[in-house]
């Protein structure tokens, strides 16, 4: 991600003080119908039928926890920003979700395992994947999922994962890795865009 001239990592980037505008990017709100209905369509198709148990790591603003809901799982979501799990909170109020202020690298969800662990835009600036991915893995039930959306932005100082390099670290720890190129989707978008974006859904 940039903001037009400086390549943007995770670290530098208030959270907190984002939260308020954060739903404002088509993608981030899903409130334009087509890209929301977009968005849908594709997590129907990463998440297993029936109902199961998402864990939404960084989950922000919860907008993937709410399609998630809506679509009848039950939605753990975890975000470091107390003001983003406010913003998911109330987002998801009266549905069968419950969020925690956390890190996403080791979530303090106890001993409870999911079926489906789903990151959007995460695992990018996060120290160490190699060693989160093997946590995540760790929260999954016996044939769970991991569902990682993730990209490489900008052109002058691209900042991202790369899908050959996700893919390379899940080798040893997942049976089937799958790429699904998610660049020339302009719905997802709300526009065209010309980066690297992508989901894997990886079968532990
Ligand atoms: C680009 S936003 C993506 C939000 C959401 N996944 C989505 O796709 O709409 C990144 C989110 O990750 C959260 N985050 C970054 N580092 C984190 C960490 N170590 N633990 C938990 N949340 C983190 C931020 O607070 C922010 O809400």
């Amino acid at each position: 991600m940039t903001n037009g001239e400086h390549a943007i990592t995770g670290a530098d980037v208030d959270w907190d003080a984002a939260a308020a505008s954060f739903d404002d990017e088509p993608d981030h709100g899903l409130r334009d119908p087509d890209v929301r209905r977009a968005w849908a369509s594709r997590l129907r198709s990463w998440l297993p039928e029936p109902a199961s148990d998402v864990l939404d790591l960084g989950c922000g603003t919860g907008s993937l926890s709410l399609l998630a809901a809506e679509q009848g799982h039950r939605v753990t979501g975890v975000d470091r920003s107390p003001a983003m799990v406010g913003v998911a909170r109330a987002k998801l109020a009266g549905r069968d979700a419950a969020f925690l202020v956390g890190d996403a690298a080791a979530p303090a969800v106890g001993e409870e395992r999911f079926d489906v662990v789903l990151v959007r835009h995460v695992l990018w600036a996060l120290p160490d994947p190699a060693r989160v991915l093997r946590h995540w893995a760790g929260l999954l039930r016996p044939r769970g999922r991991l569902v990682l959306v993730e990209g490489v932005w900008g052109r002058v100082s691209p900042v991202g994962i790369p899908a050959d390099r996700l893919t390379g670290l899940l080798a040893p720890l997942a049976g089937q890795v799958r790429v699904e190129r998610l660049s020339d989707d302009e719905a997802l978008w709300g526009k065209a865009v010309d980066d690297e974006r992508y989901a894997v859904l990886a079968g532990i």
